[in-house]
């Protein structure tokens, strides 16, 4: 099967993503958006990641030749960092930019959006009925050859296959933030998804830069959030129950594993607004007294002051 014209549904932060990676390296994609609106939201969040996209590849020129460049380079924008040099990075800024001027349509006509679609990505918000309904809008419209994927990181497929009118031919696809620099792409089916189509699906993720990595069963989290969560929380207990301090704490992980980073920087970088939305969703954040009710507490106190990590500046960790 091979992958030509690619449709993402949704253009936030990480349809836009999605959509950019595919163009870059060489897919016909076409962004379907709901309304006039969204293209006003849209089009600047394109603009934006391309030049990220782009400034982070010329960035790297100064990384060749540095012993911890291997670990620094956008993964996502330079497949072979062993052969790299600074002509060939010229080289791929120029063809991106070809690309994003050349290969990216936004689209409201959903029959128009969908025609010919080799694999469709929906990236819309968490919101499991405007999933459903756009689901079932598309299901009388997509070609029978279309692959359709959702990037949803907190729902699974199976919730959803049933509206899809293609269950064989649906899974989850799910990408991290970023994507251009961490090219993770987890692959998950539900009990009813084909097994080549699974595998087209890795292949596909391989052939956008991504590395693949397969799961072999629905598993809320997928690989990453199911060790991530847990271990941002325990972090997160320590500090409510003051058993010790961020600094600390971070100190301990990273000299006793050789972690380059600890958990409340990883926090940092999520920012804490996820991290205290994710802390509310447990049912124990209502019981006055309990960890989890003082880590909300806490998170909520530093949200209040403009401290929400990497992105404002200040989290756990001054930036500025
Ligand atoms: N943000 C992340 O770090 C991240 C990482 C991995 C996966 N995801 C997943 O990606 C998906 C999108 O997340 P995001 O962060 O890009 O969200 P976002 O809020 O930035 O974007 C959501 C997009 O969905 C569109 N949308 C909402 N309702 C719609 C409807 N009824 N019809 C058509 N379009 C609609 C919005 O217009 C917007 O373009 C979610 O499923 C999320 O779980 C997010």
């Amino acid at each position: 099967m091979s992958f030509n014209k690619v449709v993402v549904a949704g253009g936030g932060v990480l349809g836009t993503q999605i959509g950019l990676m595919c163009a870059y390296t060489g897919h016909d994609v076409t962004f379907w958006l709901r309304s006039e609106g969204s293209i006003g939201r849209t089009e600047p969040k394109i603009k934006r990641y391309s030049e990220l996209m782009l400034e982070d590849l010329l960035k790297a020129k100064a990384l060749i030749g540095n012993p911890v460049g291997a670990m620094l380079y956008p993964r996502g924008l330079i497949r072979d960092w062993k052969s790299i040099s600074a002509e060939k990075i010229d080289e791929l800024v120029a063809q991106a930019k070809e690309n994003f001027a050349g290969k990216i349509t936004i689209e409201l006509d959903m029959a128009k959006a969908l025609e010919d679609a080799d694999i469709v990505i929906e990236s819309m918000s968490e919101d499991p009925q405007a999933k459903i309904d756009v689901y079932n809008a598309m299901k009388d419209l997509l070609p029978e050859k279309t692959i359709l994927c959702t990037n949803s990181s907190t729902m699974l497929p199976s919730t959803f296959a049933q509206y899809t009118g293609r269950p064989e031919k649906y899974c989850a696809l799910h990408f991290a933030n970023t994507i251009w620099k961490n090219n993770t792409a987890e692959v998950m089916g539900h009990p009813g998804t084909n097994s080549e189509v699974f595998d087209a699906v890795v292949a596909f993720a391989d052939e956008i830069n991504m590395v693949p990595l397969k799961l072999f069963k629905e598993q809320p989290g997928y690989i990453l959030n199911s060790m991530l969560v847990p271990f941002l929380s325990a972090a997160q207990g320590l500090w409510a129950n003051e058993v010790s301090d961020p600094e600390t704490i971070d100190l301990t992980w990273r000299l006793a594993t050789g972690a380059p980073a600890g958990p409340f920087q990883i926090l940092d970088i999520v920012g804490l607004d996820t991290a205290y939305n994710i802390n509310q969703m447990k049912p124990e954040a209502a019981v006055e007294g309990s960890t989890v009710n003082k880590i909300g507490k806490l998170l909520k106190d530093k949200i209040d002051k403009g401290e929400t990590g990497v992105n404002a500046g200040k989290g756990f960790y001054n930036y500025k």
